[in-house]
């Protein structure tokens, strides 16, 4: 028997014996204890390789429904009665190293104050706005409509004195289309002519208004965009490139030239990020083979990381969409390289998610006959919430240092 000790301090040992086992299990238990503060994004911090984790219980509710007055009527999910949403927005995008926080709008807006976001490019970056957006406003129900300066679609923030807007490039560089004037009857109705160094009229005149600036370019680069009879052909300084160069090249030329005006035409304190390819997932044909999205899971990482399940699920033809997605991303980090731009990869975690296109359900009754699926764009709420979650992350983690 211990020597015995006075009664009233049995509890007080007890405790502090539990508390010294808790403290010592949990430090050795954590390969991360010694990482400080998780909620500060290092730079080290990899929030694009992740996986995602299906939460059973209770999932946090989107932010917003099918009542924001932002939304895309094709991308508007909710409204249009897609099936699944519940089961879309119950997966959250868990990175390996590090913690990714929702955004938190009043805060972020508070951070914003008096500064302006412009997203530049195609239809991707449109559905990114809406779903930024349609998150921003629940901390501003006075957000109005704004579309100024070229920009296609946009909102503005009283409250903050915040505008966030998209400005519709989907080349980025600018392009026009020249009908085929004479010659012989062939198979070309015309042309689309790109002028490789300039940029497209409607960001060329964005000036100093946008503290923040997010690019993409990527799925018009391609033959169903512009086929053979309807080419795009590219000049440089007014002339057209000779040899004539092909579509992959002339991207190429574009994305350089792009990187280089952006690099002179906005100073370093203007924050730039380039977001990568988000990819399509028609399985068992392209989107006018009858393409089809209608998954109730996210793929497996099996199913997308080996060479050949890509094919088996993205392309019959062994042409996968998704190859291309990093075949054009190769090309976009070579020109951005060495420059102020920083890459926001979403291709890997959007790869996962061919459960969360509008697929069928695209609001409209003759869509589908007319336009096959929608397997490339993204519902909404959905994984875009997690891009605009990665964004504001990746845009305070940068305001602070
Ligand atoms: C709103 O923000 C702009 C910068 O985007 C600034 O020039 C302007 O002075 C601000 N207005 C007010 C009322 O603070
Ligand atoms: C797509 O499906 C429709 C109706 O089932 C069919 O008539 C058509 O031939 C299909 N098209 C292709 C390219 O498979």
């Amino acid at each position: 028997m211990p020597p015995k000790l006075p009664s009233p301090f049995y509890p007080l040992i007890v405790f502090l014996a539990l508390a010294l086992l808790f403290l010592h299990s949990s430090l050795l238990s954590s390969p991360n204890a010694q990482r400080k503060d998780l909620s500060r994004p290092t730079p080290s911090c990899d929030l694009f390789n992740g996986r995602w984790v299906q939460d059973l219980g209770k999932p946090p509710r989107p932010l917003y429904d099918e009542t924001c007055p932002f939304h895309r009527n094709a991308w508007n999910c909710l409204r249009n009665q897609r099936d699944n949403m519940g089961a879309i927005n119950s997966w959250k995008w868990v990175p390996r190293d590090c913690v990714l926080e929702r955004i938190d709008p009043p805060r972020f807006l508070t951070l914003m104050r008096n500064r302006n976001i412009g997203f530049v490019g195609d239809s991707l970056n449109e559905n990114f706005l809406v779903a930024f957006l349609c998150a921003l406003r629940t901390a501003d129900s006075e957000a109005k409509k704004w579309k100024r300066k070229g920009a296609w679609r946009g909102a503005y923030f009283p409250k903050f004195n915040v505008t966030v807007a998209y400005h519709r490039a989907v080349l980025l560089a600018k392009y026009e289309w020249k009908p085929r004037q004479s010659g012989p009857d062939g198979e070309v109705k015309g042309i689309y002519r790109v002028d490789v160094d300039v940029p497209a009229d409607d960001w060329a005149h964005i000036g100093d208004f946008y503290h923040v600036l997010i690019f993409n370019t990527g799925h018009w680069w391609g033959p169903d965009k512009f086929p053979k009879e309807t080419p795009l052909v590219f000049y440089q300084e007014g002339k057209p490139i000779l040899p004539a160069v092909e579509m992959l090249d002339g991207l190429k030329a574009v994305l350089q030239n792009m990187a280089i005006h952006i690099h002179r035409a906005f100073p370093n304190s203007i924050l730039k990020f380039w977001r990568l390819q988000s990819p399509r997932h028609f399985h068992g044909g392209d989107w006018n083979q009858n393409g089809s999205c209608i998954f109730n899971k996210p793929l497996e990482e099996s199913e997308i990381l080996r060479p050949e399940q890509l094919d088996m699920w993205f392309d019959p033809s062994n042409d996968g969409i998704n190859k291309e997605a990093r075949l054009l991303n190769g090309l976009i980090k070579d020109a951005i390289q060495g420059s102020h731009i920083r890459v926001l990869d979403l291709t890997h975690l959007s790869e996962f998610r061919a459960d969360a296109h509008p697929a069928i359900w695209l609001g409209k009754k003759d869509a589908v006959q007319v336009w096959g699926q929608d397997c490339m764009h993204w519902c909404l709420p959905g994984v875009p919430d997690t891009w605009v979650d990665i964004l504001a992350q990746s845009i305070r983690h940068s305001l602070r240092n």
